[in-house]
């Protein structure tokens, strides 16, 4: 296991009601005036809004309103927010959405209260905001795990590159699953995969060895399979929506990473497909992965075998390490396939090869990963998605 250092700054707040609860309390002592970012509009559709909005009200807050925020925010939104923050001299920021909301103002907070372009001082320059607008977050849709770090995918349109930036984290999260059951069946059904991937990223990094780490993940995977399909069978069952949505936060509070290097390939890969045709993350996910693990599993046949055994409890029992890892990577097909996400990119609308060919020359090329994939091998990859 590697060495490390864990800390933990963000508040969670988590089950039906937390919002109503504690909401008004978070919000004494954080300044007078809140930018309220949200989506497209489901927030005044399901209600959300109008309790949010009585909350500010009550605790007397002269709100402004950031709304609009796209999925696969672009770079030019973060600017939007920026400027809007310093123009209204912004206290506090109040983030409600999923993961495009949530990261948009983790890097809206930094940017406005840092003079240089973020973009520039990030990727050139290679330093971090260590001051930002303070801000908390009301997850409305689970699955990113975007609400507990400090990471942000924000598409800049002009460069062509969908790319993760660091920004603010927040004070607090609230979590309330009741908040996701307006969210439409293929978008809860996206997110959850999206947890799945965020731990077989982590899970299939270094060490090659099992570590405690790993164990936590087997867990955590096994319960968004298990509750993933209760929820499709239930969409009411609020027990099965409870697990996933602290299983998104579980994929990415850092318990899963400690003493791990990632790999998060998947995710390299499905971030420019995004850049060049804005496509949903989780559904490009979807595609990905299997095509990817098949084309890598002999390079750590033990770890693939380990993960059929115990992730989807397959049997070792007359196979050979090789037909158990395959085994599988084969579940993981089938189980995407069972749930209705796209096996195929050309289900989700993208055909085109100079498309694929420009992703595979621009994604980032991760070393956690147990082949360093070149990016032919990814070209490659990406064709066989099709
Ligand atoms: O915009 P509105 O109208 O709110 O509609 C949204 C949006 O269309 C809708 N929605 C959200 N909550 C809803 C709802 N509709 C009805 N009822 C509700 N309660 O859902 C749609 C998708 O929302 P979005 O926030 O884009 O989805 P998600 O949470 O999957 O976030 C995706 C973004 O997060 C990034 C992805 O790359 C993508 O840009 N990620 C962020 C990560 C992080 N910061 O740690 C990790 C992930 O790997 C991921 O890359
Ligand atoms: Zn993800």
């Amino acid at each position: 296991m590697d060495n490390f250092v864990y800390e933990y700054p963000i508040k969670v707040y988590f089950g039906q009601g937390c919002v109503k609860q504690y909401l008004g309390q978070l919000l004494e002592g954080c300044g007078k005036t809140v930018l309220l970012a949200y989506g497209g509009g489901s927030v005044k559709k399901n209600g959300i809004y109008d309790q949010i909005m009585s909350e500010l009200e009550a605790a007397g807050k002269s709100v402004v309103e950031f709304a609009g925020i796209m999925p696969n925010p672009t770079y030019a939104k973060v600017q939007e927010g920026a400027a809007l923050v310093r123009e209204n001299h912004v206290d506090f920021i109040l983030a409600v959405g999923g993961g495009s909301v949530i990261d948009c103002c983790k890097i809206v907070a930094a940017q406005a209260r840092n003079a240089q372009d973020i973009w520039d001082m990030e990727f050139t320059d290679h330093k971090y905001p260590g001051e930002w607008v303070p801000m908390g977050a009301v997850v409305t849709a689970s699955g990113t795990g975007a609400e507990m770090n400090n990471g942000a995918v924000i598409t800049n349109e002009d460069k062509k590159i969908k790319a993760g930036l660091f920004g603010a984290h927040a004070d607090f999260a609230l979590l309330d699953p009741a908040y996701t059951l307006s969210l439409p069946m293929g978008q809860v059904i996206s997110g959850a995969f999206d947890t799945l991937s965020h731990c077989m990223e982590t899970y299939f990094g270094k060490p090659d060895h099992i570590i405690l780490s790993d164990e936590i993940s087997e867990a955590v995977m096994r319960n968004v399979i298990r509750n993933l399909r209760l929820l499709i069978a239930d969409p009411q069952d609020m027990g099965a929506r409870s697990e996933l949505m602290w299983a998104s936060a579980m994929g990415e509070n850092g318990i899963l990473k400690i003493g791990k290097v990632t790999d998060f390939q998947a995710h390299q890969m499905e971030h420019q497909l995004g850049a060049y045709t804005d496509c949903n993350h989780g559904q490009g996910l979807a595609v990905i992965h299997p095509a990817l693990y098949r084309h890598i599993y002999e390079n750590n046949i033990g770890r693939f075998a380990h993960f059929a055994q115990e992730v989807w409890r397959i049997s070792p029992e007359g196979k050979t390490e090789q037909e158990l890892a395959l085994a599988g990577i084969g579940a993981l097909a089938d189980f995407i396939k069972d749930v209705g996400l796209p096996t195929t990119l050309t289900e989700m609308g993208i055909t085109d090869e100079s498309i694929l060919k420009a992703v595979a020359d621009t994604c980032s090329i991760t070393a956690g990963c147990c082949k360093k994939l070149t990016r032919n091998e990814i070209f490659e990859i990406l064709k066989e998605c099709v």
